[in-house]
């Protein structure tokens, strides 16, 4: 593959390696799945994949959990197929970047083991954090800190030390003060970069420094904010840049491979993980935390191109991941309900599910026409919806655990792609899926919407196409309002204009290339166009 800057406009296309497809029929997507849907990728036009962890793993956090970094969970394939799957890529045209989990391991890795049977004070234990615990022989936890999936963020050995996890109890966190962490994880890297993936996805990157002193929080509301952290003990400490700046010299041996952050920070703060010397790029989250309004679907808008200007890098679009709900439910949810939060009974009877799919239609001709590039979540091109009624036996995420049943976390966002409109698993294996798909999967399947030229997955596909005509480097772009009408102009392509507001609108002056709905004279409520310019 040739040498370029070729992230700066990808279309990335993110598979959830669990639910994605499944070769062997034990109901786990896996590598062999991938290769087999590679067709399926290039025909839907996307440039790269990013495949989430397949590391060897308990999956006590679907891989996010990793006990060997060199290696290729059994359950996915194995090493070889790996290369494979890198290869026929390749051919392909389709780059493939990976997941990289540096902030913890798991408790199964080789390295905590070791921790837990060595002493205090040792250097198996300095490679985590391990403190002592408060009050009476220690007994309470180092601090009041607050983990991501509930509960404390320390958990307590035989031997009275605490160690400190932000995520799950089976994820401790490294110490990176520690120069040998720091260099495992250089040629962790480099192992990788040999094999040929084009670029690494950065899980937590805002995580990875802790203030040593490990002082409590006082305000609890900024527990765990760490879009708004000013000066926390554990969310984006100046010490990160320091760490950024090493990988991107490891990353610069090689000659087009790059790196992309996932940092829940704000976008002021996000710019400075993306200076020169640091990532190439970093999901930006303000989009999707943005509510259905044209406002703020500008402002969010302007701030990631503009930060991304000032120190020359590239913004990119995201919608869904494996972390959120899905926007056709968010974007189906009753103005100002909070998608955040996991309801332990689903909203079916508050969501409006048509208007979810329409403005779906609509966000996707936003994201694809602006200027950067654009990671889609498998899935989304099918308007699969968040699945709600999971029954408890089968739920998996951590959250669900450690929130003692008050959260059911994100596997309604997980359920595996359905390929065919029958068969066990509606064609993502010959077996049972881990999460069962609901019946209405039946009707959003690929098999179902690749002909049908009115469905999702069609509409993706010509966006796409277009998208790659007409895509140029250039990032200059003009942001309109105009009482909730949001217009997106470029100097190449198409004039993208969206209609946020209540209530039908003239159809701007311009030939309609791409419509989000069928339209006739005026643009209707939550209806996007794209417009030939110079016409
Ligand atoms: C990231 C991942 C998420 C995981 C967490 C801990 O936020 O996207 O799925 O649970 O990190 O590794």
């Amino acid at each position: 593959m040739t040498n370029t800057e070729w992230w700066r406009t990808a279309v990335v296309y993110q598979i959830y390696i669990r639910s994605f497809a499944d070769s062997d029929g034990d109901g786990i997507g896996d590598i062999n799945g991938i290769r087999n849907r590679l067709g399926y990728l290039r025909s839907l036009g996307v440039d790269a994949i990013w495949i989430t962890p397949w590391y060897p793993s308990p999956l006590l956090d679907g891989g996010y959990d990793v006990s060997d970094y060199r290696n290729i969970n059994e359950l996915f394939g194995s090493l070889d197929e790996a290369a494979t799957l890198i290869e026929e890529a390749h051919d392909r045209g389709i780059r493939v970047i990976i997941d990289l989990v540096p902030n913890h391991t798991s408790w199964d890795h080789e390295w905590f083991r070791e921790a837990i049977a060595s002493a205090k004070g040792s250097r198996a234990r300095s490679r985590y954090h391990f403190a002592k615990g408060k009050g009476w022989r220690g007994r309470r936890p180092p601090t009041n800190w607050q983990s991501v999936f509930g509960g404390s963020t320390w958990e307590r050995l035989s031997d009275g030390a605490w160690y400190l996890h932000i995520f799950d109890k089976s994820q401790p966190d490294l110490n990176w003060e520690n120069e040998e962490v720091q260099a495992e994880f250089d040629e962790i890297i480099r192992f990788w970069l040999d094999r040929g993936v084009d670029g690494l996805r950065i899980d937590v990157a805002h995580g990875m420094i802790k203030d040593p002193g490990f002082p409590d929080i006082r305000d609890r509301s900024a527990m765990l904010d760490s879009i708004n952290a000013e000066d926390h003990p554990f969310w984006d400490r100046p010490g990160i840049h320091d760490i950024n700046r090493r990988w991107r010299a490891v990353l610069d041996e090689y000659d087009d491979r790059m790196m992309v952050a996932e940092a829940w920070v704000n976008s002021d703060r996000l710019r400075d993980y993306l200076r020169p010397d640091e990532y190439h790029q970093s999901f930006n989250f303000d989009l999707l935390s943005a509510p259905w309004d044209a406002d703020e679907f500008a402002a969010a808008i302007e701030r990631a191109v503009t930060n991304a200007e000032v120190v020359g890098a590239s913004p990119t679009w995201v919608l869904s991941n494996h972390d959120v709900m899905r926007h056709v439910t968010r974007y189906a949810l009753p103005e100002g309900a909070d998608w955040r939060r996991w309801p332990v009974t689903g909203p079916h009877d508050i969501l409006d599910e048509e208007l979810g799919r329409r403005r779906a239609r609509s966000a996707v001709m936003i994201t694809l026409a602006l200027p950067g590039s654009a990671y889609l979540y498998q899935g989304e091109e099918l308007g699969l919806p968040e699945v709600w009624d999971l029954p408890e036996h089968v739920l998996d995420d951590p959250t669900w655990e450690r929130t003692s049943h008050e959260e059911r976390g994100r596997d309604g966002c997980r359920v595996p792609v359905p390929w065919t409109t029958d068969g066990p698993s509606l064609g993502f294996g010959e077996g049972d899926a881990w999460l069962p798909q609901p019946p209405g999967f039946a009707l959003l399947a690929v098999a179902r919407q690749a002909d049908a030229p009115e469905s999702m997955l069609a509409h993706y596909r010509r966006l796409l196409a277009r998208r790659r005509d007409w895509l140029l480097g250039d990032q200059s772009v003009v942001i309109e309002v105009d009482d909730q009408v949001l217009t997106i102009s470029r100097e190449s392509g198409p004039r993208c204009v969206v209609n946020m507001g209540d209530q039908p609108v003239s159809l701007p002056s311009g030939v309609v290339v791409e419509a989000s709905e069928a339209i006739d004279g005026t643009l209707p409520p939550d209806c996007a166009v794209w417009l030939a310019t110079g016409e």
